[in-house]
């Protein structure tokens, strides 16, 4: 099969592919999805197959508002839901809700008795669905275990010939996958950090918990996607937490004459010797733009199959930087380099 690129001005085409039971890449403010016909399960199951997805991990609805959710959903915590969907939608913000009896199939919910519903932040997405006039399934646009595309050329990448369209509208905006919260636990928890943090969170429903249990071998997690690997470029990532560890991390590598590359903000860039260093990436001034561009430099560095270490900056968890440091940890496998006097 030959991927087609759309513009976002194709996108009465991209609807009807979706409405023939096809898969169609779509943008969102956060990272491009998988999109296919919520209500088709044959066109979800092939959203599992285009990605080598394990069926056990549910997808989210994307919906073009509120209401669409109330066709699928059971009322149960309804009014907490419409708060947030006031406040935060359309955004970074997935609720998971009880589904109702049959009301989607299992391929969607893999199976669970709830489902994960999201209004993206992108005109071109919210018109597609509109369009097709049901909601559609969007898994971020990536090859199980790698990074999330930010770019239509990352989804390409991975799936060219696995996939009917990808609907190209630029980088993404905020580069890291939407916030996760579970609304049908006895306090809301979030499952997965992202741009919507748990401090604003709280201002709008009182007390969010986040879920920072490590899923044991064997064990049923609440969001099945957190068990398996993810985000893990081929060199091995090493986190620099501290700015002044840089130096000395690059010292300890060049010792072992193992071909790595940095990724940091420009101005840590600006003050290392990076000459024995294969390759760079800046990450931009600020937390904003290395969360923009954290998928995009791993994907940069797996095209140079010489590098082994990749060394990363770290930024304090609080914030944007809870969702950064839960991506970057993911691929690092928690590995942090410590100094010799720390
Ligand atoms: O920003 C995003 O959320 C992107 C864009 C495309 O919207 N989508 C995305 O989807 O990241 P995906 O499928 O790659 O990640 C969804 C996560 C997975 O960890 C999955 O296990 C969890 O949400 N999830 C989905 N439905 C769930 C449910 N009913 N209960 C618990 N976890 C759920
Ligand atoms: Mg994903």
């Amino acid at each position: 099969m030959e991927t087609v690129i759309l513009s976002t001005q194709q996108i009465d085409q991209a609807a009807q592919w979706l409405d023939e039971g096809k898969i169609v890449a779509f943008p969102t403010e956060t990272v491009y999805g998988l999109g296919a016909d919520a209500t088709n399960p044959a066109a979800a199951k092939s959203v599992y197959q285009a990605k080598g997805r394990p069926s056990d991990n549910p997808l989210i609805v994307h919906v073009d508002g509120p209401q669409m959710v109330w066709q699928y959903a059971n009322v149960a915590q309804k009014a907490t839901a419409v708060k947030l969907m006031d406040k935060f939608w359309p955004g970074p913000l997935t609720i998971i809700l009880p589904v109702k009896p049959h009301a989607l199939s299992k391929t969607v919910t893999g199976g669970l008795d709830t489902v994960a519903f999201r209004m993206p932040a992108n005109q071109t997405t919210l018109k597609l669905i509109s369009t097709l006039g049901k909601p559609i399934v969007g898994p971020s646009a990536n090859t199980s275990g790698k990074p999330s595309p930010t770019l239509a050329q990352h989804v390409y990448h991975d799936l060219k010939g696995k996939i009917t369209a990808i609907i190209d509208d630029g980088p993404t905006k905020v580069g890291l996958e939407s916030t996760v919260l579970d609304l049908t636990s006895s306090v809301p928890t979030i499952l997965r950090p992202g741009a919507i943090s748990q401090e604003q969170l709280t201002d709008v429903i009182g007390v969010v918990q986040s879920d920072h249990h490590q899923v044991q071998p064997g064990e049923i997690p609440k969001a099945p996607g957190m068990k398996y690997k993810h985000y893990a470029p081929q060199a091995q990532v090493i986190i620099v937490d501290q700015i002044q560890d840089f130096a000395p991390a690059i010292s300890w590598i060049r010792q072992r004459q193992e071909p790595f590359a940095i990724m940091a903000e420009q101005q840590v860039l600006d003050q290392l010797d990076v000459t024995s260093a294969q390759a760079t990436f800046s990450l931009g001034e600020s937390l904003d733009s290395a969360s923009h561009l954290l998928f995009a430099a791993l994907r940069q560095f797996d095209l140079n199959p010489k590098i082994r270490y990749i060394l990363a900056q770290g930024f304090s968890a609080t914030g944007l930087g809870a969702a950064y440091m839960n991506r970057l940890n993911k691929s690092a496998g928690n590995v942090h380099f410590k100094s010799q006097e720390a």
